[in-house]
C-alpha cells in the first residue's frame, strides 16, 4: 500500500487545495493530509479548527482515501512517522517553483529518501492562496469560487468575532 503526505499550513483549506487533494487520491493508496505548526506565519485558524475544516472539505468532495493530521517538526520524521513514500506539494506558478525546489532539495538532503512529487492544479486555481481569501473575506469579497462552503462560514465567523 503507497501513501504519500500533502503537509501544509492550510490556513484555511482553498479549493487549490482540494484539487491537488483529490489528484494525489487518485495516485495513492491513501494520502496524509498533514497541517503543519508554521512557526513563520501568523495563523487564523487553530490547529483544530485548520484540521476540521479539511475534514469536512474531503469528506463534502467524496474523497475517502484521506488521513487528515497534524504534525509539528521536520517533514522528514512525519513521512517516516506515517510510513509515506513520497511528498505531494501543489505547484500553481513559477513564483511557487524557487522554493519548493529548495525544499525539496533540502528534504532530500536531511533524508535521502524524501522524494517530492508536485502537482499542478487546475489553472483556474493557479491565483488562489490562502492568504489572499482572508483578505477579500475580510473586506467582505465574494470568496465562494475560491473555498468551499464550509470554510466561507468559519471564515466568516471568525471575521465577525474580531470586529
Ligand atoms: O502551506 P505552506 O505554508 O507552504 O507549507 C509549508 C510547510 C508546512 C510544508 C513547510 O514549512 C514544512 O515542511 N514545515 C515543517 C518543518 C520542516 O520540515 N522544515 C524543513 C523543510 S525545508
Amino acid at each position: 500500500m503507497k501513501s504519500a503526505i500533502f503537509p501544509g499550513s492550510f490556513d484555511p483549506v482553498t479549493n487549490g487545495h482540494l484539487d491537488v487533494i483529490k489528484r494525489a487520491s487518485r495516485l495513492f493508496d491513501k494520502l496524509i493530509v498533514s497541517v503543519a505548526i508554521n512557526e513563520s506565519k501568523h495563523s487564523m485558524f487553530t490547529m483544530d479548527e485548520r484540521q476540521f475544516l479539511l475534514k469536512e472539505s474531503c469528506s463534502n468532495a467524496g474523497v475517502n482515501n484521506v488521513e487528515v493530521v497534524c504534525f509539528d517538526g521536520l517533514l522528514v520524521d512525519a513521512l517516516k512517522a506515517f510510513k509515506a513514500t513520497a511528498v505531494v506539494r501543489g505547484l500553481r506558478a513559477l513564483s511557487d517553483f524557487e522554493f519548493e525546489f529548495q525544499m525539496a532539495l533540502m528534504n532530500r538532503e536531511l533524508d535521502e529518501a524524501c522524494e517530492t512529487i508536485f502537482l499542478m492544479p487546475s489553472p483556474e486555481y493557479s491565483f488562489t492562496s490562502s492568504r489572499m481569501i482572508k483578505e477579500i473575506a475580510k473586506f467582505n469579497g465574494n470568496i465562494s469560487a475560491f473555498v468551499p462552503p464550509v470554510v466561507i462560514k468559519a471564515l466568516m465567523e471568525k471575521i465577525t468575532h474580531k470586529q
